[in-house]
Parts: C-alpha cells; sequence; structure tokens
C-alpha cells in the first residue's frame, strides 16, 4: 500500500471481548477525524468466510491463503467481503468464537499483520483488539487497556441481544466469554495482555462517556 504513513499518531485500545474497546474506538475516531481500524473484525472475517468455504479453522495453509485473496472493504459501517456484505454474519457469538480459535495460528496473524499495518495513515489511526499496543503498533503515542469483569461483560451482551430480541441465556454467555479470555490470554503468539506503557482502564462501574472522556484526556495530554 503507497501511502501507508508510518509517523501517523495512533491511538490502540486492547482489551478482551466485551469491555466496550469498539464503542470508544469509534467515538474517538469521530470525535478526531481519524482512521478507525476494528482488527476482530478482521479475525471474525477470515473465520466466517473459511467455514463459508468449508476451510477447517486449524487449516493454518488455507486460512493464510484466504487472508491473501480476500477483498475486505469497510465504509459507512458496512464490511464487503469480495462484494459480499458479511456486517451481521461476523457480528454472532459463534463467529467470535471462530475467530478466537483462527487468532490462535501464528501465519494467520502474520499474514493480517501486513493488512492491518496498512490502516496507519494521516491524520491518524484509532486501533482496537488484542495486540494492537504490544505487537502491531508498538510504537503508538497512546495505549489504553480497556477491561471490565467477566460478568459485567456477560451482562451487557445479554442486555445488547435481549434488546435486539434474542432469547439469550447468561450463565451460558458467561462461559463463552471466559473461554474466549482464556484462549485469546493464554496464546503463545501476541497473547491478551496491556503493554508496559498502556494506561489500563477498567470499566466494570464507568459509562462509555466516562471512559471516552478518560481516553480523550490521555491523547490530548500525549499527541495534543
Ligand atoms: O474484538 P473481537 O471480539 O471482535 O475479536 C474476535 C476475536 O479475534 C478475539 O476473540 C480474538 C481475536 N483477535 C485477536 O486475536 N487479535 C486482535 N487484535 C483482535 C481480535
Amino acid at each position: 500500500m503507497s501511502n501507508i504513513n508510518n509517523s501517523a499518531p495512533v491511538v490502540t485500545i486492547d482489551g478482551p471481548g466485551g469491555a466496550g474497546k469498539g464503542t470508544v474506538a469509534a467515538a474517538i475516531a469521530a470525535a478526531k477525524c481519524w482512521h478507525l481500524l476494528d482488527s476482530g473484525a478482521l479475525y471474525r472475517i477470515i473465520a466466517v468466510s473459511g467455514e463459508a468455504a468449508d476451510i477447517a479453522l486449524d487449516d493454518t495453509n488455507s486460512l493464510v491463503a484466504l487472508c491473501e485473496r480476500l477483498q475486505i472493504v469497510f465504509a459507512a459501517e458496512r464490511v464487503q467481503v469480495d462484494g459480499q456484505d458479511l456486517t451481521e454474519a461476523i457480528r454472532t457469538e459463534e463467529a467470535g468464537s471462530s475467530a478466537s480459535k483462527v487468532a490462535a495460528l501464528p501465519p494467520v496473524r502474520e499474514a493480517i499483520l501486513t493488512l492491518q499495518k496498512g490502516f496507519r495513515r494521516a491524520p491518524g489511526l484509532v486501533a482496537d483488539g488484542r495486540d494492537m499496543g504490544t505487537v502491531v503498533f508498538p510504537d503508538a503515542p497512546v495505549k489504553i487497556f480497556l477491561d471490565a469483569s467477566a460478568q459485567a461483560r456477560a451482562e451487557r451482551r445479554y442486555n445488547q441481544l435481549k434488546n435486539k430480541g434474542l432469547s439469550v441465556n447468561l450463565r451460558a454467555l458467561l462461559e463463552q466469554i471466559q473461554e474466549r479470555d482464556a484462549r485469546d490470554r493464554e496464546r503463545a503468539v501476541a497473547p491478551l495482555k496491556p503493554a508496559q506503557d498502556a494506561l489500563i482502564i477498567d470499566s466494570t462501574q464507568m459509562t462509555i462517556e466516562e471512559v471516552v472522556a478518560a481516553v480523550m484526556t490521555q491523547l490530548a495530554s500525549k499527541v495534543g
């Protein structure tokens, strides 16, 4: 990609699923008119597209080939993959769980690394995921690790799904969250953990507005 800008400032927001990273990242990107990278969406796309093509979630070579050939376009809050709209398909609990499995394969992470770096452009980038501050953008001037208790994250998800009219079981959601956390934290490559220079924010008792304000304050003090 010709216009990658390695000096464009980056805000990284890492943390476990359901901590509010995506909402906070979108709010910061909108406030600053910066680019946005939802890296979890990339892992979800590979998992969902792999399953649609009958590729097993541990078939590393086929998954890497898929990463290299898929045409992924994020625009107007939708995601198109090879011309097909996968916006809703990648948001299910199953897609999240499958994404966590393909994300444990080092060659898949390596293939996605190149894609992710391509999102760094002027005037700046807000990137959310698990390893944005530790691996993908280690020189980012602002690094946030957004945490929340597993119980709080399960309750938030439960309320989101219930508001959509879906019947859900809180205990099953909590178990899925704990299982995904364990896989993301314990994998050998790029495990979920705060970068040494990250500001850790525990959002268990905070509103989204309070978290956004805390990140904006950090951004103003580091980048201006
Ligand atoms: O943030 P999310 O729930 O959309 O992410 C889905 C899965 O993708 C998550 O369980 C782990 C993986 N992932 C990752 O390994 N590294 C990232 N930077 C982002 C997501």
